[in-house]
């Protein structure tokens, strides 16, 4: 081992002090997960999504890219979904933003950023899905946070579009689709209040039936 022996060391006292609070701590989950939620977040470094929600190795799956971008090409994060939500069967599918993501505001400057441009033309999408309110808004940290917000909801429906997930509610899956946001000053979440449940709550266009 020629480097990174610190995170080596880390990891063996982290598992020792797991052991100590429960000595069949990872006995217990290498038979099994059966997490209720999956999280789909930004891969920045201060939005880990155990942590922010106080959760044990076990209980949330998780899905991060740049973003917190769902769309439907990427076969990424719909293997993600799709095992989730049909092996797994987790009742609740977060889509976390965060306020100041970076690349949200990459996604609203008029300069080349190199290859993950084509990623963050889906957020410039967003913008312009929004444009009129968007433009109104004069101060650049308010317009940049508010995107933040507009983004998490629009990978919300992206979520409720795929048939993946209107499949399990065809079928009576209990599933909820939820969108919240992240303050890295503060560490506070929030709902941004657009649970859907159900194929009736999604628009007709993306409906499959
Ligand atoms: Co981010």
């Amino acid at each position: 081992m020629r480097i990174l022996k610190q995170l080596f060391d880390k990891n063996k006292n982290w598992a020792e002090r797991m052991k100590e609070s429960d000595k069949d701590f990872f006995l217990n989950l290498s038979k099994q997960q059966k997490p209720e939620y999956l999280w789909i977040g930004c891969s920045d470094s201060r939005v880990p999504a155990n942590q922010i929600v106080d959760m044990l190795p076990g209980q949330i799956f998780v899905h991060r890219n740049i973003a917190n971008i769902v769309v439907h090409t990427d076969l990424n994060s719909l293997s993600v979904i799709q095992y989730a939500v049909e092996v797994l069967k987790v009742k609740h599918i977060i889509v976390c933003g965060h306020y100041g993501c970076g690349g949200i505001q990459a996604a609203m400057e008029n300069k080349d950023h190199g290859l993950i441009d084509n990623w963050l033309r889906n957020v410039k999408d967003v913008y312009r899905y929004h444009q009129n309110k968007l433009d109104a808004i004069i101060n650049e940290k308010e317009k940049l946070d508010k995107l933040c917000e507009l983004n998490v909801i629009e990978q919300v429906s992206n979520v409720c579009h795929t048939t993946i997930v209107q499949n399990a509610w065809k079928t009576g899956q209990e599933l909820s689709v939820h969108g919240w946001i992240y303050n890295i000053e503060d560490g506070i979440l929030r709902d941004l209040d657009v649970c859907i449940t159900g194929l009736d709550e999604i628009s007709t266009t993306y409906r499959v039936v």
